[in-house]
């Protein structure tokens, strides 16, 4: 009888002392519960003697019920105290919730996944390359040699160095993978590698001077100009719809014959020619042509045998394109106001 006493001294000073549910609920297992103070000693009645039994047993269970209506009237009081404390001011429950910041993937980097992904059902696999490249790959093999005209098109960002008289420079286009994958890789080839490049330009709405590009090159025996047509068809669709007219024009490049730019049609204007299309009716999202045969026989294949097809993809343009976006700078100005859109 003496220990119930104990116990219940402990218990009543711990209750009051409990102030929240959570402390409650530890009081609650802590006497009430399975392992609790109180269901224990009733556990040992068994092991008591039998003329002591009958009273410690109604004494235990008396404690038992006495715990549990100090519990429930306890319960009552923190209730009644927490909702005071709503009530008295101190936190507005009106105010609107904070809302946990979540990260987001940059509209470029959305933009790359799903041309990636379009171009992933097509077969092709994912390369990367140097965007710190040699002169070599990012000109020379491409057949656009010091002085050609089409080198002024392409203002190059030059490192400073050199090795063995072989220059540096900040990559102007994904091209040079072109090269550096076939130098690797026998056909057949379906590889697409996305990445930065760089150029020496002044900005506007349209043109940066560090922009995506996404390179495709597809090489086998019996590659012609339809599979190309096909498939950057396909991919145009795949970004702005099935129903999206694309058209291919022709247009030069010294790495490719015959060479084209691939146009979609301007969705404002449906091909009237507007002022968000420059009045052409059409907008232009990649270049692309028919791998020249000097380039597949520099990598030692058999031209004869094997022909391909390539083509570069702006990614900020397509971005733009598909959120109407005016103005190539938001991209990389980090505005959270903009970016937070996507
Ligand atoms: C090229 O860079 C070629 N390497 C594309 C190519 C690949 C042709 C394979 C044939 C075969 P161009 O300089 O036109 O071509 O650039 C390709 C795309 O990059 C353009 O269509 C445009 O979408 C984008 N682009 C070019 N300059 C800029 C710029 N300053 N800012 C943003 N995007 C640009």
């Amino acid at each position: 009888m003496a220990e119930l006493d104990v116990i219940r001294s402990r218990a009543l000073s711990e209750l009051a002392a409990a102030d929240s549910q959570q402390a409650l609920d530890a009081w609650r297992a802590s006497y009430l519960g399975r392992q609790g103070a109180v269901t224990q000693v009733l556990r040992t009645l068994g092991s008591l003697p039998a003329e002591e039994r009958p009273k410690i047993g109604a004494g235990a269970n008396a404690l038992r019920r006495e715990l549990e209506e100090a519990l429930d009237a306890r319960e009552r009081d923190v209730k009644a105290a927490a909702m005071a404390a709503l009530e008295s001011g101190s936190i507005d429950v009106s105010l609107p919730g904070r809302r946990g910041l979540t990260g987001r993937l940059h509209p470029i980097t959305q933009t790359i996944r799903d041309m990636l992904a379009a171009l992933g059902e097509m077969g092709f696999q994912v390369a990367e390359g140097p965007e710190v490249e040699w002169e070599y790959y990012n000109f020379d093999a491409l057949r656009i040699p010091e002085h050609h005209p089409s080198r002024d098109t392409q203002d190059t960002f030059w490192v400073d160095h050199a090795a063995d008289g072989r220059r540096v420079l900040l990559r102007t286009q994904t091209s040079p993978n072109q090269v550096r994958f076939m130098e690797t890789h026998k056909p057949p080839i379906r590889v697409a590698v996305p990445g930065r490049v760089y150029r020496y330009e002044a900005t506007d709405a349209t043109h940066e001077w560090m922009f995506n590009q996404i390179e495709l090159l597809a090489v086998d025996e019996g590659i012609n100009m339809s599979h190309m047509k096909g498939t950057l068809t396909q991919m145009a669709q795949a970004l702005f719809g099935q129903d999206r007219p694309v058209r291919f024009r022709c247009h030069y490049f010294p790495f490719v014959e015959p060479g084209a730019e691939v146009d979609i049609q301007c969705d404002l204007c449906k091909g009237e020619g507007c002022r968000s299309c420059g009045n052409e009716g059409w907008l232009e999202i990649a270049g692309a042509g028919m791998v020249h045969r000097e380039i597949l026989e520099n990598v030692g294949y058999d031209a004869d045998r094997y022909t391909g097809f390539a083509a570069g993809f702006g990614v900020e343009r397509i971005a733009m394109l598909r959120h109407s976006i005016d103005d190539i700078r938001h991209f990389f100005t980090n505005d959270l106001r903009f970016l937070r859109q996507f």
